[in-house]
């Protein structure tokens, strides 16, 4: 076994006695849900909560410990449920407030944790605040709940300022009285004006309607959104269309990550606090480096944010093993987990991202071997398991806004509904004869669960595989990462008594003096080779260290 090099990293709690002590969510795997596109119980091809319950145990089989489900809330479904006409019920297209407590009752009795979405920075502008706001006019109590102001230019015609919308084009609309409003985001997805308390009450007194109703925490939208820096002074444009990941990251704008959000998470640090079962509040904050995110992590703050540095890393080891040092230095200082993340339904799935076909494919199954292998908490995407690609949807089917307001190439790819069973779309992610919101690409026959499930080295049983060995060591393998000295190319790390190695070069590589191949725990390529000690590219293994 070649020498650990001296980097140690270690989350908080650092001691893998003390596991018992960890709470849930510090080793969590969660599984995203779309709610739209994972399963469709009633045929009018949405899916649904029902569909959601129904699937549950092959969730259990699967070996996820909790769930986080994407906005089920009655809205226009301007942007797919993320411009909320009700915070506090249950679209009728996804079922009722009924459904959603079966779904919850039944997710519990499984061991399944459930956590939701809640979208703080914008409303639908047909909520009914801003319906409202429109009706009261200028300088009324109802229209200071959002961000109206009067125009620039002679007769206010022009927007109060330049800010771009994150989905392209101006970020203010005027309404009929001539005043502008701020959105972000769509022009349906009006901005709440977070210095006005009346917003942090509704949402503490939101936060406490699901909470009550048994959710174990939250997946906090545009979470360094929400505050604009005082004068809502102009920006320096860039350029436009690199698309929705970059516009979220654009650090120096003057709405991403005041000061005033930390107040905000303080105050639902204390909220979450209250309630019994160790709820948690994961951030959506696309801000600059590690350090940044960690500030949402404090230990008075938020219990988790999303690590969008990991899912921006190249197919490289150097990068792979950087971004976890990165990572670990940054939250370690204030006690945090870490968390790891490859895809969402932002962006374009990572076997795609990685490369084409076969070898996206492959490399995507060695990058989620490694995610699965650090310590914290992975969050992995409804399909991932299955190595599903991301889709080329015809324009005529595109529903996504950012398509549409020219904010770049549109998210509806990595949104195409599940394939679970059969020869031909619906592919039993509804009933026979019903017709997915985005069709489904044709060849998905041979990625659906029923083709994989019980089929030796198919992803699915790769992921279900991982997530066992994982569930089973944990008590063994502790908060503490140490990379070891490998070869170029590669990347490997021992973290109690799993090794995971992972080849990002374009040679076979001999690890036979790195590990012991016989103690090959899984491969997620041909085992045989492994076993006999060679790593072929694009492939990574674990192997037993105990
Ligand atoms: C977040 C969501 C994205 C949505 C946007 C506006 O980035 O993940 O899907 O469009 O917020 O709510």
């Amino acid at each position: 076994m070649a020498a650990p090099t001296p980097a140690r990293h270690s989350a908080p709690h650092d001691d893998s006695k003390d596991q018992a002590a960890r709470l849930w969510w510090q080793d969590a795997v969660f599984y995203q849900i779309y709610v739209r596109s994972f399963a469709d119980a009633d045929g009018d091809g949405l899916g649904d909560m029902a569909g959601i319950a129904s699937r549950l145990p092959y969730l259990a089989g699967l070996g996820i410990d909790a769930l986080w489900l994407t906005p089920f809330y009655p809205s226009p479904q301007a942007d797919h449920g993320y411009d909320v006409a009700d915070y506090r019920d249950v679209d009728p297209r996804f079922g009722t407030l009924a459904d959603f407590d079966a779904m919850l009752a039944r997710a519990h009795e499984l061991g399944i944790r459930v956590i939701i979405d809640v979208v703080p920075n914008h409303s639908s502008d047909e909520h009914p605040w801003f319906q409202a706001a429109l009706a009261a006019g200028p300088g009324s109590p109802e229209r200071a709940r959002y961000v109206f102001r009067d125009g620039r230019g002679e007769n206010g015609e022009e927007p109060p300022n330049n800010w771009q919308s994150v989905f392209g084009g101006p970020a203010w609309t005027r309404v009929s009285d001539g005043q502008w409003y701020l959105h972000i985001f769509d022009r349906k997805q009006p901005d709440f004006d977070w210095e006005n308390p009346e917003i942090g009450d509704e949402f503490e007194s939101i936060l406490r309607f699901w909470l009550d109703r048994g959710v174990d925490g939250f997946r906090i939208d545009v979470a360094h959104g929400m505050f604009k820096a005082p004068g809502l002074p102009d920006v320096e444009l860039t350029q436009e269309g690199g698309g929705i990941e970059e516009a979220l990251s654009q650090h120096d704008r003057p709405y991403w990550d005041q000061p005033g959000v930390h107040d905000v998470y303080r105050r639902w640090h204390k909220v979450l606090a209250s309630y019994p079962g160790d709820r948690m509040a994961v951030a959506e904050a696309w801000v600059e480096g590690a350090e940044a995110m960690a500030r949402y992590v404090r230990s008075d703050e938020l219990q988790q944010a999303f690590n969008f540095h990991w899912l921006e890393s190249e197919w490289s080891a150097e990068e792979f093993r950087r971004v976890v040092e990165e990572t670990f230095a940054a939250v370690e200082p204030v006690g945090a987990t870490p968390t790891w993340v490859l895809s969402n339904h932002d962006v374009d799935r990572h076997v795609t991202r990685f490369g084409e076909g076969a070898v996206g494919l492959a490399r995507g199954r060695a990058a989620s071997a490694m995610m699965l292998a650090l310590p914290g908490s992975a969050y992995i995407y409804a399909g991932e398991e299955l190595g599903l690609p991301q889709v080329e949807v015809p324009e005529e089917h595109r529903q996504d806004p950012t398509w549409f307001r020219g904010g770049g190439v549109g998210r509806d790819g990595c949104r195409v509904p599940l394939p679970w069973s059969g020869d031909a779309p619906p592919f039993g992610f509804g009933p026979e004869g019903s017709k997915p919101w985005l069709p489904q690409p044709g060849e998905w026959a041979e990625l659906s669960v029923e083709e994989q499930q019980g089929v030796e080295g198919s992803t699915l049983e790769l992921y279900r595989t991982m997530l066992r060995i994982r569930r089973d060591l944990l008590p063994e393998l502790g908060t503490a990462v140490e990379f070891l000295t490998a070869p170029s190319g590669l990347v490997a790390l021992r973290r109690g008594r799993l090794v995971c190695v992972v080849n990002c070069g374009d040679a076979d590589a001999d690890v036979s003096t790195l590990v012991d191949p016989e103690a090959l725990l899984v491969a997620t390529g041909e085992d045989k080779q492994v076993r006999e000690g060679t790593l072929p590219p694009d492939t990574a293994a674990w192997y037993d260290a105990a």
